[in-house]
């Protein structure tokens, strides 16, 4: 008992803490405007041509979004994104990525 309530007070102690350093991902996606070209559920982009992205591997989004922002992947078209990357860093990318990946594809 006298444990239980040590892990619940060390839960609702830890919590806003963690809310408040660790990114969230889904945020992020809504408030980088990401969701406005590639839609709500990453999964339903407002062009045929704009890639889904729920559900893809982590690793795989995370250097896509690294390379159309330092210019490295300038092919098809890249340039719509590039002009918004500006508002990411790297350590948002990895966020994004982490919570596109857990998404349905
Ligand atoms: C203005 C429209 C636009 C916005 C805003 C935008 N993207 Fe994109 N994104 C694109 C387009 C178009 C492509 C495909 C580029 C190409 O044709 O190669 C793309 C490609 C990608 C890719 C690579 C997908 C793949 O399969 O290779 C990822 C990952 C991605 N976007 C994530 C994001 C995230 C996360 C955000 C928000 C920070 C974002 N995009 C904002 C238009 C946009």
């Amino acid at each position: 008992m006298k444990l239980k309530n040590t892990l619940l007070i060390a839960a609702l102690i830890s919590l806003p803490i963690n809310s408040a350093l660790a990114l969230d991902g889904e945020q992020l996606y809504n408030l980088k405007t990401c969701f406005a070209c590639h839609g709500k559920d990453a999964n339903s982009p407002i062009l045929p041509i704009y890639p889904k992205l729920a559900g893809q591997n982590r690793d795989y989004i995370a250097a896509q979004m690294t390379d159309i922002k330092s210019g490295a992947r300038a092919n098809g078209q890249s340039a719509a994104m590039k002009g918004v990357m500006h508002l990411v860093s790297e350590e948002e990318i990895g966020a994004i990525a982490d919570y596109l990946a857990t998404l349905a594809p």
